[in-house]
């Protein structure tokens, strides 16, 4: 089989009994959504230590706010890709089961997937730094906003450096992992764990591994087939090649 094959991935998708999905921002550049790494990522102009850590909030929570105001802004300007709206269709049709992803751009269910396991949460999501609170803004935050029901500040309700995931999120995760015969992964680094060892999960129980990136990750020598390429051009032509048989 050669990694690059575009009609060995459509078998192997074709084929599978309970195909699952992982996304990276690179699923989201085409919106023009940056991503972390490489040429124009957000962790070559920012400082993660200031920006997105717990020590980075106590220390500055007016600086933190704002650049998660900045994302929100950005992000509500931009729209789902054919990389999106393919999941979508795959879901809808019951080819494709659950979407992991790393994204808290929530493009994904922007564009209509619904069975999403956000793990590392929500751009538009709060949590109080004292009480129970959780909520959702609807517009990018303005200054430091503030909890409804205790008055202490509010947070980004995203996983942090140095924080764990969502529990109960990752009981789900590792349940779809259990179940997947087939992992797509589109546009991550594969570099920050543990969504980096997703796929091997999958891996491990012997399943089959498409990967669509632009270039080549770490993951990229225990996959099936790699596909080289733009996710917004690749996910449609794939979908172009699953026969209609399998996919209704
Ligand atoms: P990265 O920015 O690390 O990697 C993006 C990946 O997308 C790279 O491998 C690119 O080659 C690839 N890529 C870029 N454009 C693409 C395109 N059009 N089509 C397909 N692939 C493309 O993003 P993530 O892997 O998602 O964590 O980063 C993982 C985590 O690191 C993020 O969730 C975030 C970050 O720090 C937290 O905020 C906790």
């Amino acid at each position: 089989m050669h990694k690059g094959d575009l009609g060995a991935a459509a078998s192997i998708i074709s084929k599978a009994q309970h195909l699952i999905a992982l996304t990276g921002a690179g699923i989201s550049k085409e919106s023009n959504v940056p991503t972390f790494r490489g040429e124009d990522g957000l962790w070559r102009k920012y400082n993660v230590m200031d920006l997105a850590t717990p020590s980075a909030f106590a220390r500055n929570p007016q600086l933190v706010w704002e650049w998660y105001s900045w994302r929100q802004d950005l992000i509500a300007k931009c729209s789902p890709n054919p990389a999106h709206h393919t999941l979508v269709k795959w879901e809808r049709k019951g080819v494709l089961k659950s979407l992991i992803s790393q994204n808290v751009d929530g493009l994904h269910r922007r564009a209509g997937s619904s069975n999403v396991h956000e793990v590392h949460g929500n751009l538009w999501a709060v949590k109080c730094t004292s009480c129970t609170h959780l909520g959702r803004l609807s517009s990018p935050a303005q200054g430091i906003p503030e909890c409804p029901s205790c008055g202490a500040k509010l947070r980004p309700d995203v996983v942090w450096f140095g924080e764990s995931l969502d529990n109960a999120v990752m009981q789900q995760v590792y349940a779809e992992l259990e179940r997947a015969d087939v992992i797509i992964v589109v546009g991550t680094s594969a570099l920050v764990h543990p969504a980096a060892s997703f796929p091997l999960v999958v891996k491990q129980r012997d399943g089959r591994l498409v990967e669509v990136n632009i270039e080549e990750t770490p993951l990229t020598p225990s996959v099936d087939v790699h596909l080289k390429g733009k996710a917004g051009e690749l996910l449609p032509k794939l979908d172009a090649l699953l026969k209609s048989d399998t996919v209704s």
